[in-house]
């Protein structure tokens, strides 16, 4: 949630900023905002509300000039989406600004006293709080600014990533973080640098930064970084004690952040899956031995072998991977698992054993719920292991062992490759310790392999046989409902499915597991509610049949997912999908593809922003 961009060196600023919050604008659009130090010397802000695009034009005839500058792309959390709360903020003598992603927890306490000692607000913010604070304690301590910034952090209680300029040094940019993440990017200057001049880059995420270096610091909680334009680069932690920082090299491509092509990141990252599991599957699968190695799971047997229960922690998409993680892990490696929402994990007091192993899925690895919810786990001595997409993320360092699902950047705010890249590596790991609890018989093992490998062209041909799905799309864009039916391992896919539908179209949905729709949902079923029914032909299809009938019987619409050659489900059916014979285990993987087309394309069809849904950001790093 929210982006930070931030740059001092060489270089016009400005671009580099409004490029970079073009690539962070995943995170939250609600409004977005730079500040530079120009020519001239003096601190500008300009903002606006909605997206980036809209601070473009709004800077259009401004001075622009400057080559230090800090910008923010906002989801608003205190104070409504408007110009007057977006960032970045000045403090009151207009000598400061600052950008920050978090939540200040007591920043009320906070604004009381400072508007006591005479400070005045402009926005409704608790960012303004910290940089008016710091402004405060820098006048009151007459010390300089590193210092205030040390001392206003030590007050605060929350979580934040900061950026702030100060007028009168504009060869200096101030960076902390707590709880959000910022990356440091070390650049490499040009010809226009004079020598000893450096350059560094400031991002939420490295995807700002990729296309001038690769040479990365993830800054670390409670750590404050002072970047100079001499190339000096000072890392404190809040008792001001210099930390040795750990350059580390990107190994992200910059065709990655591209559409490619696509009208939507979104359609670009369905497509990728076939792609995205090869490479989740890549050095991980021996093809000759059928064998799984999986380097978490091995330099972490002990502690995994020895687990009394296996609790799995997520929030989102992350969630309903981690259901299907659950089905599988137990018929396979026959340890008991539980699935818990991270928000509910951390604040209700759960029984955790040290015994117990939790695994912690996350996408962007910054989800702030999973995040405490792994600390909380830690703190019982559990062991954590994390599946997480992005290196470098909180979640990848906080975790003690893990499995990166290595599918590329997932920029649409709704999770594609995503779950799939999480569900193969759930899979793997249920599968690596399977093999070292011999729960499944050698022949079984081998074959479940064989099967795996085959997921990715089974991919492609799912892509392929849902060339229809645009055009019935369009009669689904008028429903105001829809229900989603599966059972075992597609129960999950149905939560998925409707999830999906829910985030872009904004078409109300719920997905059942499909014999539960007796129990009530039954209820709303009438010509006017489409029932999307996942049915492949292993599992229980009979029982999914009747499920069908009932639906049937009520007069309700539907549309199925139906195993390749299927006649039974799809004579019963208004619309039918095809999806490749998988085993019943895999045939998530395959399923919930028709289902993120269908609400793509409904969602294209309904005129949604595919890539942007409103009120959502696809990093939640408030709770
Ligand atoms: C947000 C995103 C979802 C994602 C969820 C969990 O709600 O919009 O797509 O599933 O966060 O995110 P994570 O990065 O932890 O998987």
């Amino acid at each position: 949630m929210c982006g930070i961009v931030g740059y001092i060196g060489p270089k016009d600023a400005y671009p580099i900023l409004i490029k970079g919050l073009h690539r962070l604008e995943y995170r939250g659009y609600d409004s977005a905002g730079v500040s530079l130090i120009n020519q001239s010397g003096s601190l500008v802000v300009y903002k606006a509300k909605g997206k980036v695009a809209a601070l473009e034009a709004a800077a259009e005839e401004k001075d622009i000039s400057g080559t230090i500058g800090i910008a923010h792309t906002r989801w608003a959390t205190h104070g409504e989406p408007n110009t007057t709360n977006a960032h970045p903020h000045y403090s009151q003598s207009h000598s400061l600004s600052l950008v920050h992603n978090g939540i200040i927890e007591n920043y009320k306490t906070l604004r009381t006293e400072l508007e006591k000692n005479g400070m005045t607000f402009q926005s409704e913010t608790d960012t303004e709080v910290l940089v008016q604070l710091i402004e405060y304690l820098q006048t009151t301590h007459h010390c300089d600014l590193i210092t205030a910034v040390h001392l206003a952090l030590k007050n605060v209680i929350g979580a934040y990533a900061i950026a702030i300029l100060d007028k009168r040094n504009p060869n200096q940019l101030i960076a902390a973080r707590k709880g959000s993440p910022l990356v440091i990017g070390v650049g490499k200057g040009n010809e226009t640098a004079a020598p000893g001049e450096a350059e560094f880059f400031l991002g939420s995420d490295a995807t700002p930064i990729i296309e001038y270096t690769n040479q990365v610091i993830y800054l670390q909680d409670e750590e404050i970084a002072l970047l100079n334009r001499n190339g000096k680069q000072l890392i404190t932690n809040l008792e001001s004690v210099q930390q040795t920082p750990q350059l580390v090299t990107l190994q992200m491509n910059l065709d990655e952040l591209e559409k490619g092509g696509y009208a939507h990141f979104m359609l670009k990252e369905i497509f990728e899956q076939p792609n995205a599991i090869r490479n989740c599957l890549r050095g991980r699968i021996d093809r000759d031995t059928l064998s799984i190695k999986l380097k978490g799971v091995d330099e972490s047997k002990d502690r995994l072998l020895t687990a009394r229960r296996i609790i799995i922690c997520a929030c989102g998409t992350s969630w309903h991977a981690a259901l299907i993680g659950k089905y599988f892990i137990e018929e396979a490696a026959k340890i008991p698992v539980d699935v818990e929402y991270a928000s509910e994990f951390r604040y209700r007091n759960p029984v955790i054993d040290k015994d117990d192993v939790v695994i912690a899925i996350s996408q962007s690895g910054e989800t702030a719920d999973t995040l405490a919810a792994i600390q909380l786990a830690q703190s019982h001595g559990c062991f954590v292991y994390g599946i997480c997409n992005v290196v470098g993320s909180s979640i990848a360092r906080a975790t003690d062992s893990g499995t990166f699902i290595h599918v590329g950047p997932e920029i649409g705010v709704a999770s594609t490759k995503a779950f799939t890249g999480q569900l193969v590596s759930l899979i793997m790991f249920g599968l690596a310790l399977a093999k070292e609890k011999k729960t499944l018989s050698e022949t079984l093992y081998h074959e479940i392999i064989n099967d795996l490998t085959l997921i990715p062209e089974k991919m492609q041909q799912t892509l392929d046989n849902s060339k229809g799905i645009e055009q019935f799309a369009k009669i689904f864009t008028y429903c105001k409902n829809c229900i989603y039916l599966g059972r075992g391992y597609n129960y999950p896919v149905a939560l998925e499915g409707a999830l999906k539908l829910k985030e872009i179209s904004y078409i109300h949905a719920e997905g059942y597991p499909a014999a539960e729709m007796k129990h009530g949902p039954i209820a709303l079923v009438d010509e006017e509610m489409p029932v999307v029914v996942i049915a492949p032909r292993r599992g229980m299809y009979e029982k999914i049949v009747s499920n069908i009938q009932e639906i049937k019987s009520r007069n309700g619409r539907i549309l199925s997912i139906v195993t390749e050659g299927d006649t039974q489900v799809k004579n019963m059916s208004d619309f039918c999908i095809e999806v490749p014979d998988t085993r019943d285990s895999f045939a998530p993987l395959l399923s919930v593809i028709p289902l993120q087309l269908l609400s793509y394309h409904i969602a294209v069809a309904k005129g949604r922003n595919v890539d942007q849904p409103r009120n959502l950001a696809k990093s939640v790093t408030v709770e």
